[in-house]
């Protein structure tokens, strides 16, 4: 009665009413996204015919993320979850992926652990109104010129290669990303953001020094001056958590980050953005 199928365009209603019900963030650009990333790796699940079920996978080289399990409300508890987990998992398998890593809700935690995923570290997604609180002068608006050094030093905390996602991020909007550099020009972090259906995301970020990351943090809340963000920080960037504390910022959800297969050698602490539970 399940059958699995590649995610089209025509889809994008059914993807946004699951997104719905789940309380999640994503815009219609982000599937797009999502599907033009890896067209071959996002998948539906029909039930007698009907798309009720979302996954999406995305290949870093031999790290695979995988996102978006969403099942219809009325089509829970029946196995299309599961289904669509492992229909992703031999996907990334027959790619010879190392590592398979995603950010896990409460509530989609017990499948993955069920199907030999391990927890890692935790994140927690943090929400308020942006305050303008000014723009830090040392932080200035990146150009296409600052895009090798930024997705150098991505790869370096995260220990993956993101190039193909944070160069789409850019070309989406240019005029986001904010970077900081030390005086003899080299790169200490960057941060971006993109629109999402209750508040602006802010992430992925990055930064070597706390102050680095404070100054990119307060950055990109005064471009969102006055308007709901969101921000996915991980547990182990205490100077993080402590900036989010300091401008108020709640504590909305935990994620934990959870991975099959190889080790990843990634650095949380330097972590101040997650891009959000899509690709970590
Ligand atoms: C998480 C989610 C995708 C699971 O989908 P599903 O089709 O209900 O999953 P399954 O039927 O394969 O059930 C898997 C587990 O969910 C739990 N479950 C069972 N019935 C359930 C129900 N009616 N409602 C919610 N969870 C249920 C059980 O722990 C079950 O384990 P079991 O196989 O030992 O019974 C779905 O609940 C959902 O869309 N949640 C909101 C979005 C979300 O949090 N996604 C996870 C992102 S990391």
């Amino acid at each position: 009665m399940i059958r699995i199928r590649l995610m089209r365009a025509e889809d994008l209603p059914t993807c946004m009413l699951l997104r719905e019900h789940a309380g999640f963030n994503q815009t219609e650009a982000d599937w797009r996204r999502f599907m033009a990333l890896q067209p071959d790796g996002c998948f539906v699940a029909e039930w007698e015919g009907r798309p009720v079920g979302t996954v999406t996978n995305c290949l870093f080289g031999p790290i695979g993320w995988i996102a978006m399990l969403l099942v219809h409300k009325q089509f829970r508890g029946r196995g299309i979850g599961t289904r669509l987990m492992q229909h992703a998992m031999e996907y990334l398998d027959q790619r010879g992926v190392a590592t398979m890593r995603l950010d896990a809700t409460p509530m989609g935690r017990p499948i993955y652990e069920k199907l030999g995923f391990v927890a890692e570290y935790g994140l927690v997604r943090l929400q308020g109104i942006a305050s303008a609180g000014g723009q830090p002068r040392s932080v200035r608006c990146a150009t296409s010129g600052d895009l090798g050094s930024i997705l150098h030093l991505d790869r370096q905390v995260t220990g993956t290669d993101r190039s193909r996602l944070i160069r789409r991020l850019y070309q989406e909007n240019p005029q986001v990303t904010r970077v900081i550099s030390a005086p003899g020009g080299q790169l200490l972090g960057y941060i971006t953001a993109r629109p999402g259906m209750q508040a602006t995301q802010i992430g992925p970020g990055v930064a070597v020094e706390a102050d680095a990351g404070r100054a990119l943090a307060d950055a990109a809340l005064a471009h969102c001056a006055g308007r709901p963000v969101f921000i996915d920080i991980p547990l182990d960037n205490r100077a993080a958590m402590r900036w989010a504390r300091d401008r108020g910022l709640e504590q909305q959800r935990p994620f934990t980050r959870m991975r099959r297969g190889a080790a990843v050698e990634n650095k949380p602490a330097l972590m101040w953005a997650s891009s959000g539970p899509e690709k970590g």
